[in-house]
């Protein structure tokens, strides 16, 4: 169960919405349900429009972090993510500064959602 709260300058405030446990669904699913306005095109993990800074809050242990290989190539190619951030990510379970909204499972911790 985690909070997720989404700040933009598209958004007059911020908004904090409840993941509940046990949800597979996208971080766009969740943003689209609350009317929560990331932009995003192809919902698929290929144009990179969805990219979105995450900051983990809570100090829950992270579960394994797991990026998709679409949204490791398209972070990188946008120059978001670097092969060392990958690399701890998947190794140190430390999460990379930006994400695919499309892409990104949201899991059990608290996050800070800027697009
Ligand atoms: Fe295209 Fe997420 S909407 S990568």
């Amino acid at each position: 169960m985690a909070d997720v709260t989404f700040t933009s300058p598209a958004m007059p405030k911020d908004v904090t919405v409840y993941a509940t446990a046990g949800d597979t669904r996208t971080l766009l699913s969740v943003a689209k349900e609350h009317k929560v306005p990331i932009h995003f095109e192809c919902e698929n993990g290929e144009c990179g429009s969805c990219a979105c800074q995450v900051t983990v809050l809570s100090d829950k242990t992270p579960l394994g972090i797991a990026l998709t290989e679409k949204e490791k190539t398209v972070l990188k190619l946008a120059g978001k993510i670097t092969d060392t951030q990958i690399h701890d990510a998947e190794v140190k379970d430390l999460p990379p500064p930006w994400r695919l909204a499309c892409q990104f499972i949201v899991r059990h911790e608290d996050i800070l959602v800027k697009f």
